[in-house]
């Protein structure tokens, strides 16, 4: 497949964006490990959520999907069935990491297997705390990737584990088998990440002690049955957020997003850029706040993005390395090393791309300088695969001179179903 962009009219649009990716993960999970039926509103039919709800479905939950797109989840109180088949997780960092936490507390061995792109990436990450917490894990792929297979213990036992990179994923995985070890497990992060894992666990009942970086559970404290509402993705409204900030008099709205501040990072980005944009919160939780964002587009400046900052707008520097190209000045994105073992190596993808649209990028070990504001044009790009590439680039297509084509677009069902066709109405062709 393949995506055909040409340089926007004016831009403007009022929508609402598919469920967030993060969120409708762990609303599966925490469903799935509850002692009853949770019901799950906007959960994400991205391809990347389906598969987690086909592995637990794999391992004995029954999930069924209402009339109205409901799923209702029948929680089997944290006790899953052997499978002797693979679990494929597809191209979802997320649904492997996060279910070996799961896994590596069930009396049985698993194999979680993945697509070309997830069997190039890290799993050491979270073998490295599943272990010290007594679970048996080791990879079949080259270094330490994919298929990863973990033999489980019933005797897990708690651990305190300082994470050597700023991810929520192992976190959250560390978390997941903290409530079926023994004891109290606590994560401590170097950073803020986001913290989706940790307000559902209080929404689903389960105590979560804070204190700054420092999260703690204890075992024995399984989810309770709730019905979920899962926000629109604010790594999805990203895409026409920059788009509508960096065209001068473009207007858009996007309803019902999710504004968990460890997601929205990119708004203050883009306010310090030069875009005028308003953030109203229309209800707070338990659970994830939620509202409208309203962006105003404005010429563009360059900014720096890193430090903190990084973890917060991860799935967003490929846009946002587009949003530099289009401003005028420099744009420096340091810090983000983690962005190459991504579903691609987004620093050089991103790079290159920029690059061959007649942008000026000097690639670094750990980002990028930008030099913005040269004219793009549009020329043929391969999205490695990688959803965030290929819409990126779409965006960045609405800027060019001529027609830019994104080719190997399927990847977008990852995260965004429905994307080619809100490009189109939004650009209306
Ligand atoms: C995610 C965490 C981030 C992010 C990914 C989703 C999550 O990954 O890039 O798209 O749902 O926890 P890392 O934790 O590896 O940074």
């Amino acid at each position: 497949m393949e995506i055909r962009v040409h340089r926007a009219p004016r831009i403007e649009a009022d929508i609402r964006v598919p469920g967030d990716k993060s969120i409708s993960h762990r609303s599966a999970l925490l469903a799935a490990l509850s002692d009853g039926i949770c019901h799950l509103g906007n959960y994400l039919r991205g391809e990347d959520c389906l598969g987690t709800l086909r592995v637990l479905r794999q391992l004995g939950v029954v999930i069924e999907e209402k009339s109205d797109g409901i799923f209702a989840v029948r929680g089997c109180a944290g006790r899953f069935i052997a499978t002797e088949s693979d679990l494929d997780c597809g191209n979802s960092g997320t649904t492997m990491r996060l279910m070996a936490g799961l896994l590596a507390a069930q009396p049985f061995q698993s194999r979680l297997t993945g697509d070309d792109s997830l069997s190039r990436r890290p799993m050491r990450r979270i073998m490295e705390p599943l272990g010290l917490m007594g679970a048996k894990l080791r990879t079949e792929g080259q270094g330490d990737c994919p298929p990863l297979v973990i033999e489980g213990s019933v005797s897990l036992q708690g651990i305190e584990y300082r994470l050597p990179v700023a991810s929520a994923q192992v976190k959250s995985c560390v978390l997941l088998a903290g409530l079926l070890a023994r004891g109290r497990t606590t994560v401590v992060q170097p950073v803020a990440t986001r913290d989706h894992t940790e307000r559902m666990l209080e929404y689903f009942g389960v105590p979560v002690e804070r204190e700054g970086e420092r999260i703690s559970v204890l075992g024995g404290n399984l989810p309770q049955a709730r019905d979920f509402q899962v926000p629109g993705d604010i790594s999805s409204a990203a895409f026409w957020l920059v788009a509508a900030a960096a065209q001068p008099g473009a207007n858009v709205v996007v309803r019902d997003v999710g504004l968990n501040p460890t997601r929205t990072g990119l708004l203050g980005i883009l306010l310090r850029m030069g875009a005028r944009l308003r953030e109203e919160e229309l209800s707070r939780g338990p659970g994830e706040p939620l509202g409208k964002i309203e962006i105003l587009g404005a010429p563009l400046r360059g900014t720096t993005i890193e430090g903190k900052e990084i973890p917060n707008v991860i799935d967003e520097i490929p846009v946002l390395a587009v949003a530099g190209a289009l401003a005028s000045g420099t744009t420096i994105i340091r810090d983000a090393g983690e962005l190459r073992v991504k579903e691609s190596d987004r620093l050089a993808v991103v790079a290159h791309h920029l690059t061959a649209m007649g942008a000026e990028v000097v690639e670094t070990p750990d980002g990028m300088v930008i030099h913005g504001g040269r004219p793009l044009r549009g020329v043929r790009l391969s999205s490695h695969g990688d959803h965030r590439i290929a819409m990126a680039f779409a965006i960045a297509g609405l800027f060019a001179e001529g027609e830019t084509v994104i080719e190997d677009t399927q990847c977008v069902e990852t995260s965004y179903p429905g994307f080619a066709e809100q490009l189109r109405r939004m650009t209306h062709e």
